[in-house]
């Protein structure tokens, strides 16, 4: 398959990036990840938005977004009949120039931009039906989550922390409140209410987050987006998390204590919802 890198099509074993470049030596660069249905760009402009927001944030010009698009476009027309489900992926980093922390003088360097498109493997429907375990870590990050920054290390770690005992993946807590997981955001529901932490400066504000609340807003089910605790989550009739690749996953236990109901209605409401507005077949 070819990847886009800087400006062109290359076979995926040509790609090749600069030991100089900024992504590789500072982490410099942001990201998105989007899901394709069926050869469709899931929430295209929302994600966007967000890279844009990124890039403002670390002070790369913008992108051009009807570019981006259709170079994800003829990506996409590489994948096979088969493969309904794929994800793009979209990078751009500060470029190449010798290592010194401040910004290359302006002019000196492009960004470097990749993108690609790959195939991805459904979450098994046995593994949605019986909810995944979950630990969890303090949630040691920088103060600015917000950002897609390609510097993923403490996610990174925690995930593995997450498989090395045995689960799926790992809740940050930040001053004994929950925030998200290592590349997914939480969700309880107690009583019928649903909950999630607020988009402040310390969570990734997930597309598929928006999405649920909207959705779960037209089932007229109430969200509440004040910050909770992990002994309130422990408490929850159903826990789940959405993110691009994980649409929406019950969780069944929380370090080693069960959720009562690990394959709880709201959950399956709501996954079922997100895949009628993919355009997917009940
Ligand atoms: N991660 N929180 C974090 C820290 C994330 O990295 C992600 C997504 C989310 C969910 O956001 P969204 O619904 O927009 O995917 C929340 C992507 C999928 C990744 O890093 O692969």
């Amino acid at each position: 398959m070819h990847v886009y890198l800087n400006g062109k099509m290359v076979p995926e074993s040509e790609a090749m990036v600069s030991i100089d470049d900024r992504g590789f030596l500072f982490a410099d660069g942001v990201y998105e990840v989007i899901h394709v249905y069926h050869k469709k760009l899931f929430e295209w402009e929302l994600h966007l938005a967000r890279l844009q927001r990124s890039l403002a944030a670390i002070q790369l010009p913008a992108m051009d977004g009807s570019e981006l698009a259709r170079v994800a476009e003829q990506l996409i027309l590489e994948l096979g009949p088969e493969q309904s489900e794929a994800s793009l992926y979209i990078e751009a980093t500060r470029g190449t120039h010798r290592r010194a922390h401040g910004f290359p003088p302006p002019g000196s360097t492009p960004p470097t931009v990749l993108m690609w498109v790959r195939p991805v493997n459904p979450i098994p429907k046995e593994t949605v039906g019986q909810g995944v375990p979950m630990i969890t870590v303090p949630d040691d990050r920088w103060a600015k989550v917000w950002i897609k920054t390609i510097g993923l290390l403490p996610n990174v770690l925690a995930k593995e922390k997450a498989h090395q005992s045995g689960a799926f993946d790992a809740i940050f807590v930040r001053d004994g409140m929950v925030t998200e997981a290592t590349s997914a955001n939480i969700f309880m529901a107690k009583d019928g209410m649903l909950y999630t932490a607020p988009a402040t400066n310390y969570i990734l504000s997930g597309i598929t987050r928006h999405v649920v609340l909207e959705l779960a807003q037209a089932r007229n089910i109430s969200v509440n987006l004040t910050p909770f605790s992990v002994d309130q989550l422990l408490m929850a009739d159903e826990v789940f998390l959405t993110g691009t690749l994980t649409e929406v996953l019950p969780i069944a236990s929380i370090d080693g204590h069960p959720v009562k109901n690990p394959s709880g209605p709201m959950a399956r409401q709501l996954l079922q919802d997100l895949h009628e507005r993919a355009g997917l077949q009940p």
